[in-house]
């Protein structure tokens, strides 16, 4: 057994409030913690990335650059860790390879020191680009294994992934389970295996969406998982990471119980939970609770209770068990792909269009994307009549190799484009406007954020886990929905 104590890195500055309070925790209410934080001895404080950069220019009008400057002047002795989605860099759609290096050299001079890349297909060629920029800028790359469970994914398939991330340079790997269905046996197996082929560090980050993060934990450490995630309640359990205090009552006795000071552990509790309470708009009692479904249906908790959301505002309250019995099939037919940002929303959305029109009679464009390739290669084959549906309806035959290869460089564009609109044209500049064009323009002219999407009329006072309007075709008229984002 590995026999040095376990590392738990925190993640109540990301994922935690991204998981419970839509992303919406604001710089000056983290700032306040940062030096609590750091004093603890984490081993990494997950600060950026995921939703972040787009919730604070969103919603809270913030530079999301600004922001990674301020928590690493007030938390300097901890490695700072981000969540990059590869080659679609913190958006959903991919980016040529110049943005995406560009965007990693502006974060690792910004702060960052840890960037946990993934890819939403596990698709090694989506972050081959990524990896290299972390390593040419000096920082760690950590390769993200997104843990998901159908016919097609095995043990086996998962360490060979984990063996390509090993091969593209990457100096740790990481377990990602974001919908909380990693079982503490196949944790413990994974690690295992992951360790004994590819020699690199494992860290697990999990949800306790199902109620059992903290128990694939346990397993994870016993089977010598060098690091897990841990958060800070409340901003923690339920579909975000266990709580810190939680995992170490757990480990207690154990030969890898780590410290870390109970007391300070307290003093970050009472400032959190100061700011949950701020935050109530935005918080549901539905992400708090442990929710059985999820490995049921193998989807993540924030999906569900969004679907409740968008299907109460399109009027199909009632119909909340068959899109779960559909999303199965919509994943089978798109070659069992995981659900994780951005293809939980894409299968999400196909799911409610299956059941309202029929299956496959109103084919959501990125859906379609997803059969063509267009994301990346699929975990399994694409159904045959699905595929042929896509092909007649875009008239396009499906893409081989990567998708970024088919991009032109666009910084330069960016840079003239920000010239002419009287903005600065620097990289931390030209690559938050390739993303959130929009949102820059706002930041800059000095406008606030629009107001956030209200809550449906007769809804329990809020929607679930508002956190984006995005765009859907419902027959022959067009609506926004609230989408979460799950990652
Ligand atoms: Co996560």
């Amino acid at each position: 057994m590995n026999p040095a104590p376990v590392v738990f890195n925190n993640t109540v500055l990301r994922d935690g409030h991204q998981s419970l309070a839509a992303t919406r925790m604001s710089t000056a209410q983290m700032l306040p913690a940062a030096p609590l934080l750091d004093s603890l001895g984490f081993g990494g404080l997950e600060t950026w990335g995921g939703a972040t950069i787009d919730a604070s220019l969103r919603y809270l009008g913030e530079n999301p650059f600004d922001r990674l400057r301020a928590l690493k002047a007030a938390a300097p002795n901890t490695p700072h860790i981000m969540l990059l989605r590869g080659q679609n860099i913190v958006q959903y759609t991919s980016f040529p390879d110049d943005v995406v290096e560009a965007f990693v050299r502006c974060s690792a001079a910004a702060g960052c020191d840890v960037f946990r890349v993934f890819d939403a297909l596990n698709d090694a060629r989506n972050l081959g680009t990524a990896i290299r920029a972390v390593r040419a800028a000096g920082r760690t790359a950590r390769g993200e294994i997104c843990y998901t469970a159908s016919p097609v994914h095995t043990l086996d398939r998962f360490v060979a992934f984990g063996e390509e991330l090993a091969a593209l340079g990457c100096h740790t790997l990481g377990i990602k389970d974001m919908s909380g269905i990693l079982a503490p046996a196949v944790a413990a197996e994974l690690v295992r295996r992951l360790k004994a082929r590819t020699g690199l560090p494992v860290v697990v980050h999990s949800h306790d969406t199902a109620g059992f993060a903290a128990a694939a934990y346990y397993a994870a450490i016993e089977a010598g998982a060098d690091a897990v995630e841990t958060s800070i309640q409340p901003f923690a359990d339920g579909t975000a990471q266990p709580d810190t205090q939680r995992m170490l009552s757990l480990l207690e006795h154990h030969p890898r119980c780590p410290h870390y000071d109970r007391e300070r552990l307290l003093e970050l509790r009472r400032h959190f939970e100061k700011v949950y309470a701020e935050l109530g708009s935005f918080t549901s009692h539905a992400n708090e609770r442990t929710d059985p479904d999820v490995p049921v249906y193998q989807i993540p908790g924030g999906m569900i209770s969004n679907f409740r959301t968008q299907l109460r505002e399109l009027g199909m309250a009632n119909r909340l068990d068959e899109v779960l019995v559909e999303i199965p099939h919509v994943r089978r037919c798109l070659g069992w792909i995981p659900l994780v940002t951005p293809t939980s929303q894409i299968v999400g959305t196909q799911a409610m269009l299956n059941v309202k029109f029929g299956r496959w009679k109103n084919f959501a464009p990125a859906a379609m994307d997803i059969a063509l390739g267009k994301y990346g290669r699929t975990p399994g084959p694409i159904d045959p009549e699905v595929l042929r549906v896509a092909m007649e309806r875009t008239k396009e035959t499906p893409m081989e190799g990567r998708a970024a290869d088919r991009l032109a460089p666009r910084m330069d564009t960016l840079r003239a484009e920000l010239r002419t609109k009287g903005l600065p044209a620097d990289d931390e500049t030209a690559v938050l406007y390739a993303m959130f064009p929009q949102q820059v323009l706002d930041l800059h002219a000095g406008r606030k954020p629009a107001a956030p999407a209200p809550a449906p009329a007769g809804a329990a006072a809020k929607p679930a886990t508002p956190a984006k309007r995005f765009r859907i075709t419902l027959g022959a008229h067009r609506r926004d929905a609230i989408v979460e984002e799950v990652d």
